[in-house]
C-alpha cells in the first residue's frame, strides 16, 4: 500500500511533526502592527511558528495569510497589493488578530473561518458540512474539456454538444457549477449521499442562479438517478485509505469524514462508479474521477482498463479519464 495515497494534499510544512500543545499567541501591543502588510507578516509568521497544514484552497502560508486578512477586510485577495499599506482600524485590527489567533488555536481552514473559498477564480460559500473544494478536476474541465485555445487535450469534442452531464460526489456543489460554465448548454446532476452537503450545493447554485440547470439529488452515488445516461461524469470521491484516517491532520478532521472516508484501501467508491459508470453513459461519452496519490493501487485494482491520466499544474497521476466504449459492459 502506497502510504502517500492516504494523505490529503498538504505541502512541506505539514510534513513535519505538529506541535501537540495548543498554541498560545504573542502578545500584540496596540499600534504595533498598522498596516495591512502588517498583519500579512504577522499572520505568515505565526502559521510557519505553529507548523500548520495548508491544503484547503491556499497551499502556502503567505497565501493562507492574504486570503484571511482580505476575506475579514472584505475585500478580493487580487486587491491586497492595493490595499498593502494601508492603515487598519482599531476595529479590523481587533477582528484580524482573532482570526489569526482562531486559526492557529483551532487549526480550522481558513474558508472555514470566512465561509468562502475560490475556486478557479470563482467564489463558493463552504462551511463544516462540506469539505472545502480543492479538486483538481476545476482545472482539467478548462484544460480538457474546455474546448478553447487553451485547452491542452480535448476529451469530449465540442463543448456546446455536451447536453448532459453528471457530477457524483457533488459536496459543495463547485464542480457542478463549474461543469455547467464550461458546458454551456447541458443540464447538470449533481448527487450527494449527505443531506447537509446538498444544503450548501443548493446555496451556490442558487447564489450563480443555476437553478434552472442544476439539479441536485440525495442519495448513494447512482442510486438517485435511474435510468439516467450522461455525456461526461465527473466525480471526486471519498478516496482516503483506513491508514490516512487514522492520520488526517487537525485541519482536515474539521471537515465531514465522509468526504474523506474510501474504505481499508480507499477504493470502496471508486470500485463502485467504475463498475456502475457505464450503465450511465452515453456512447461516445466518459468518466473522469479524482483518485488522489494512488495511481499505482488503482492501477493494481482494474489491471484491463485503459486509464488516461490527467496532469494538472499541481498534480500527477491522480484523476483518470475512461472513454465510456473502454468500460466493461453494465452487468
Ligand atoms: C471528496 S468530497 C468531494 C466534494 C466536491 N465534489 C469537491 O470536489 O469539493 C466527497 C463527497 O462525496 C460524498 N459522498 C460520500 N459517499 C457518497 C455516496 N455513497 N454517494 C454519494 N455521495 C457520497 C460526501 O458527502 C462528500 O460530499
Amino acid at each position: 500500500m502506497n502510504a502517500e495515497r492516504s494523505k490529503p494534499k498538504t505541502t512541506a510544512t505539514s510534513r513535519v511533526a505538529r506541535k501537540a500543545a495548543p498554541a498560545r499567541a504573542p502578545k500584540v501591543g496596540r499600534g504595533e502592527l498598522v498596516t495591512l502588510f502588517d498583519f500579512l507578516r504577522y499572520a505568515v509568521s505565526r502559521f510557519s511558528e505553529e507548523q500548520m497544514v495548508f491544503a484547503h484552497g491556499t497551499t502556502d502560508p503567505l497565501a493562507d495569510a492574504a486570503f484571511l486578512v482580505c476575506e475579514a477586510l472584505h475585500l478580493h485577495p487580487d486587491q491586497f497589493e492595493m490595499f498593502a499599506s494601508a492603515r487598519v482600524t482599531a476595529n479590523e485590527a481587533a477582528k484580524l488578530l482573532g482570526l489569526i489567533a482562531q486559526r492557529v488555536r483551532t487549526r480550522k481552514p481558513t474558508a472555514y473561518l470566512v465561509n468562502k473559498v475560490y475556486m478557479r477564480g470563482l467564489p463558493f460559500y463552504v462551511d463544516e458540512r462540506v469539505i472545502v473544494p480543492r479538486s483538481f478536476i476545476g482545472e482539467l474541465l478548462d484544460s480538457h474539456f474546455g474546448g478553447g485555445e487553451d485547452a491542452a487535450v480535448d476529451l469530449i469534442g465540442d463543448p456546446a454538444d455536451v447536453t448532459r452531464v453528471l457530477d457524483l460526489c457533488t459536496g459543495s456543489g463547485c464542480l457542478a457549477i463549474l461543469a455547467s460554465r464550461t458546458f454551456p448548454n447541458a443540464q447538470v446532476d449533481a448527487v450527494d449521499l449527505s443531506k447537509d452537503a446538498l444544503k450548501v450545493a443548493a446555496r451556490n447554485v442558487a447564489d450563480y442562479g443555476l437553478e434552472d440547470r442544476i439539479s441536485l439529488h440525495h442519495g448513494d452515488l447512482f442510486a438517485p438517478l435511474g435510468n439516467a445516461r450522461y455525456d461526461l461524469i465527473i466525480s471526486n470521491p471519498p478516496y482516503v485509505d483506513a491508514q490516512g484516517m487514522a492520520g488526517l491532520p487537525r485541519e482536515c478532521r474539521h471537515e465531514p469524514a465522509m468526504a474523506f472516508d474510501g474504505g481499508d484501501d480507499g477504493l470502496d467508491i471508486v470500485r463502485r462508479i467504475v463498475s456502475e459508470a457505464p450503465a450511465h453513459l452515453h456512447p461516445g461519452g466518459g468518466l473522469v474521477c479524482e483518485i488522489g496519490r494512488g495511481r499505482d493501487v488503482v492501477e493494481a485494482a482494474f489491471p484491463d482498463l485503459p486509464l488516461l491520466w490527467l496532469d494538472t499544474e499541481e498534480s500527477e497521476g491522480e484523476v483518470f479519464w475512461i472513454d465510456a466504449a473502454a468500460l466493461p459492459a453494465a452487468s
